[in-house]
């Protein structure tokens, strides 16, 4: 580039770590005729050549600001002057999402802007830079992950899941199980849950028979979301049990091809929520023996080693029962029972609101103490059912080396960073993330908020309820009703 002209932009702080993103066609040309016509500007910005904002991959800007960047800026074409048509209006979806999560993770995300710039702009490239430069120099240098003291907080479970909430009918099994027997002949299996370890855990269970269907298992136990599996059966006809939050792993999947709906067989249970089974363990502690478990229409009754233990669903469901819309599958082929009415609004899950009452700085420290529990063994990852790309992870790349092998909780949270943006628009908040987590980190709210960034900047699009949408990230509006980008100059 030709000769940028220093300015010392603030003498409490030397030179920061700025990163810029930008698209070879128009805004590298401007930043070049500003250098041409000897603009002075400030100096901390690092330019990286990209073909088109739509090369910026959110998660380049995010690995910056987790590997110390104080600030990046993105800068394209203007809308409509793209070389390659609308790489940057797809790019301003993402940015403006991701713009939106960073403050999630604690990171300021002021620390991180987009614009546009043309190739004759070189006085709109000075006062751009310039800009992003005294909003980075006036924000300081990052906070960085390692020097924050871990915050261990509890989450507050007391706020009331959406009523009514019960075990469910206790007559509804043998009427399923009828159901299933008679549309058995035509599946190559049908999934369902049975028991696990003991009588109070259940285990995925795949029925081939009529004799498999003895060990079925719903109510409270229909704990896992069986639509993690359907991928694995392409070309066979798969009956499988829904209940109205999995039913939207199955949309999701339908949207993007990735099953298809003549193959399967959705029997729609009502739901009435399930056991947060990490909750329960919790109570529980270590023990030898499940010697009794009853369940009335509101609780589940567990004897452990001889002491009693009483799992009422309103205190024991999960964070995804919280922000519930529907209690049943809406496009099933076959509903077994009624399903009861949501009294109320969804509300914003309990851990999401936890975090949302803290500071910046708080859920930095909050993600420090929580990550560092990671084990990484990415179960997060296999149990999701909007994960599909397992065998060409990111996470286990070396070409792009996207993370390293380091236990460093930052590299951990970055995973999260990664599996998050991924599914951004595609999750369903169905929780299997959390459920499988064998040490409760509650990295659902990370997919919540995420998902609630989707329903504010697409009016109120929801994953998994139309099978014919186009999800939010795969499409653009040249004018887009709720991203002011343009606000920022
Ligand atoms: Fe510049 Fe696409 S070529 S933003």
């Amino acid at each position: 580039m030709s000769g940028v002209t220093s300015q010392n932009t603030n003498a409490e702080h030397s030179e920061l770590r700025i990163l810029g993103f930008l698209c070879n066609w128009c805004s590298y040309g401007g930043a070049d005729t500003a250098g041409v016509a000897r603009a002075t500007q400030p100096t901390d910005l690092r330019i990286i050549r990209v073909p088109c904002s739509g090369r910026v991959d959110p998660l380049f800007i995010a690995k910056a600001l987790f590997n110390g960047a104080d600030g990046v800026l993105v800068s394209g074409c203007h809308p409509r002057d793209c070389h390659y048509s609308a790489g940057n209006f797809y790019a301003r979806r993402r940015l403006e999402v991701l713009k939106h999560f960073l403050p999630i993770l604690g990171i300021d995300p002021a620390r991180f802007e987009y614009t546009w710039v043309s190739a004759s702009e070189g006085e709109r490239w000075k006062q751009v830079v310039t800009r992003f430069t005294e909003q980075i120099h006036a924000l300081g240098p990052a906070p960085k992950f390692e020097d924050s003291h871990p915050l261990h907080a509890m989450v507050d479970m007391a706020l009331a899941p959406l009523a009514p909430l019960g075990t469910g009918d206790p007559q509804l099994l043998s009427s399923v199980k009828e159901a299933i027997r008679k549309k058995l002949p035509e599946l190559d299996c049908v999934i369902g849950w049975k028991e696990g370890r003991d009588g109070l855990h259940t285990v995925p269970h795949f029925i081939r028979t009529e004799a498999d269907l003895e060990e079925l298992r719903i109510g409270p136990f229909a704990i896992h979301n069986l639509a993690t599996y359907l991928p694995n059966y392409k070309g066979k006809k798969i009956g499988i049990l829904v209940k109205g939050c999995d039913a939207k792993s199955v949309v999701e999947l339908l949207q993007e091809n990735l099953i298809k709906r003549e193959d399967v067989f959705l029997f729609a249970l009502p739901c009435q929520g399930i056991l947060d089974m990490g909750r329960v363990d919790q109570v529980l502690g270590r023990y030898q023996h499940i010697t009794s478990l009853k369940t009335d229409d509101k609780t589940v009754t567990v004897v452990a080693d001889g002491k009693e233990h009483h799992f009422p669903i309103s205190q024991y469901a999960p964070s995804k029962c919280y922000s519930c819309t529907s209690r049943m599958a809406q496009d099933a082929d076959m509903l077994l029972g009624n399903a009861t009415q949501i009294q109320g609004t969804p509300q914003t899950p309990p851990e999401l609101a936890m975090l949302d009452a803290m500071s910046l700085s708080e859920r930095m420290a909050f993600w420090k103490s929580a990550m560092d529990r990671c084990i990484r063994c990415y179960a997060c990852r296999n149990s999701c059912p909007m994960c599909v790309c397992r065998d060409y992870c990111v996470s286990d790349s070396r070409d792009p080396h996207w993370m390293s092998q380091s236990d460093a909780t930052r590299e951990k949270l970055f995973f999260q960073v990664i599996h998050t943006l991924h599914l951004a628009g595609r999750c369903t908040g169905c929780g299997e993330c959390q459920r499988s987590c064998p040490v409760g980190i509650p990295i659902l709210a990370l997919r919540q908020h995420c998902a609630r960034v989707i329903r504010e900047l697409f009016s109120g699009y929801e994953p998994g309820t139309d099978p014919k949408a186009v999800p939010p990230l795969l499409g653009y509006q040249v004018e887009e009703e709720h991203i002011k980008e343009r606000e920022w100059k």
